[in-house]
């Protein structure tokens, strides 16, 4: 379905049961692929087709970043309150859309209606947030006499300015939520943007162009590029107009960024392998209900999500029970009935957790609960006695199924967590606040949770992995900062007048 608005084609409003065959917003226009080559989106919930997106090529790329590099001058020079009323204008116009979003979320990624609607709920919480924080950032004024030699005269004035284009990519389980919280702090910092969305997840997050071309910003300061990350990905990443890439993905593909970028910033948010450390002292019930939910929502496909337990061994029996029951509770089902267990993302994704579940069998872990599949659909999985040569123990599944490692002491369990090359996020659950702390003193991860499940959220919060898990920090501030730079002015005040 293919609308007029004025001189722009666009077609963004999905409706049940239509094929739609979305462009991209590129200098303000809606545009189709140079080659006129498209990729067809279908569902993981029913294999329906539901779109189909541009699958643009190496000259679509070089003319959206010749586009950019041209509508950040002036985008730069642009007051910061304009800017920031354009992104709160986009949230408010996100707000119309909540429904529409939600529906294809649903439908393109398989997540749950509710947690859906949550996703575009936050976002728009999201960039209300920038666009305040952005209007509330100063620089600083440094005085030279400080310094041995120095006086008052020599004044350092200290700015923040945009890095110029910046290539945003997002990854699939979070396409609305992981493409705003990089495009909103970009934009609003006086970057334009190169944005690339996740093949499955483009259409959801495509509404973006739709959004913040009705918010009214300028042509060239947002541009969309679409087709897969195996064939555009490496054009894009290695492209000399990209100033700087903010990736969020598997560590796999951030690494080959990190390789192949050359001397430009990179902010990247990648995989991770976070552990629940369970004391002898903590709430029983409220850590496995606490585990259960960290480690299953959205079917385990969020980076975040707990991926492994390790439990005192002294109550390991009755912190499993708790959570088998726990795990009982959640419904395996559709996203639109609003299931805790959907689908996976793709065939490939749920042969891969079934590879994890059958070596941790043949290896003789303890199957609590679990291990049936229909398709993609596979059932929460929970395993005991996972031991150190498991892949289990070290492998991302992202998928529902979790292993529980039973240690013996404090010690042992900061040791398996640290031996991961993944350094995302850490859980302590314990009743002793000076044990917490300690353990979270020794983890090597960029955020430790005491008595709750790993999460990125609020917003606002910094959030950053460390090893294997990701290079700089975000959160609004600091996605703000790391996607600006200083830039020093230095005053020599005549020193007759001092
Ligand atoms: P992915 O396969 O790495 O893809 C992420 C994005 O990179 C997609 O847009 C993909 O495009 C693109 N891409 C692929 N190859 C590329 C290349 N050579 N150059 C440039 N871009 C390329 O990850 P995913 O499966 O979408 O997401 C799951 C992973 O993301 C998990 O490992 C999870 O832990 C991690 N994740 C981390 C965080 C965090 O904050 N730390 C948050 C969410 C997810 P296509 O879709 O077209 O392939
Ligand atoms: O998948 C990675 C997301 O950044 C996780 O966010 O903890 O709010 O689900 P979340």
């Amino acid at each position: 379905m293919i609308e007029e608005r004025g001189d722009r084609m666009f077609s963004f409003v999905y409706k049940e049961g239509e094929v739609n065959v979305y462009k991209n917003l590129c200098n303000g226009q809606w545009v189709e692929s140079e080659k006129k080559q498209r990729i067809k989106i279908y569902s993981p919930v029913d294999d329906s087709l539901i779109g189909e997106i541009q699958a643009q090529t190496k000259n679509d790329v070089d003319y959206a970043i010749e586009c950019a590099k041209e509508a950040q001058k002036s985008w730069a020079f642009m007051p910061i309150r304009d800017r920031a009323d354009i992104i709160h204008k986009a949230a408010r116009i996100m707000e119309k859309y909540i429904e529409e979003i939600a529906n294809i979320l649903v439908k393109e990624i398989a997540k749950s209606k509710s947690s859906a609607i949550s996703e575009v709920k936050r976002t728009i919480d999201f960039m209300h947030f920038t666009a305040e924080t952005a209007k509330r950032m100063t620089g600083e004024t440094i005085y030279g006499d400080a310094f041995p030699g120095f006086d008052k005269t020599k004044i350092s004035i200290v700015d923040r300015v945009p890095l110029g284009v910046i290539l945003c990519i997002s990854p699939f389980n979070y396409p609305v939520n992981l493409s705003v919280s990089k495009v909103a702090p970009a934009l609003v910092g006086g970057n334009s943007v190169i944005f690339k969305p996740p093949t499955q997840g483009s259409i959801s997050a495509m509404y973006l162009g739709q959004i913040f071309d009705e918010a009214g910003i300028p042509p060239g300061v947002l541009n969309i590029i679409t087709g897969k990350g195996s064939e555009i990905g490496d054009y894009l990443i290695t492209h000399p107009g990209i100033d700087m890439i903010n990736f969020t993905g598997s560590t796999e593909v951030g690494q080959h960024i990190a390789k192949e970028a050359g001397m430009i910033p990179l902010l990247l948010e990648l995989g991770g392998k976070d552990a629940a450390i369970v004391l002898e002292d903590c709430d029983l019930d409220e850590t496995a209900q606490n585990i259960v939910k960290g480690a299953f929502n959205y079917s385990g496909q969020r980076c975040t999500a707990v991926k492994r337990v390790l439990v005192m061994e002294e109550i390991a029996d009755e912190l499993v029970a708790k959570m088998v029951a726990e795990v009982k509770k959640l419904k395996v089902g559709k996203p639109e009935e609003d299931a805790d267990i959907t689908p996976l993302i793709s065939d490939k994704a749920a042969d891969f957790v079934q590879e994890l579940i059958d070596d941790a069998i043949n290896k003789g872990a303890k199957l609590l609960i679990g291990n049936k599949r229909e398709g993609r659909y596979i059932w929460p999985t929970v395993f005991d006695y996972v031991t150190e040569d498991m892949r289990l123990a070290w492998e991302e599944p992202f998928g529902p199924v979790l292993p529980v490692m039973r240690v013996k002491s404090i010690e042992e369990a900061i040791d398996i967590s640290n031996k991961s090359e993944y350094g995302l996020q850490g859980c302590v659950f314990t009743k002793n606040i000076d044990k917490a702390f300690a353990i979270a003193q020794k983890l090597e991860v960029g955020t430790v949770q005491i008595n709750n499940k790993t999460e990125r959220g609020p917003d606002h919060f910094p959030f950053l992995g460390v090893k294997a898990s990701g290079l700089g920090t975000q959160g609004i501030r600091y996605s703000i900062e790391a996607m600006t730079r200083s830039k020093a002015i230095v005053i020599n005040l005549d020193n007759d007048y001092k």
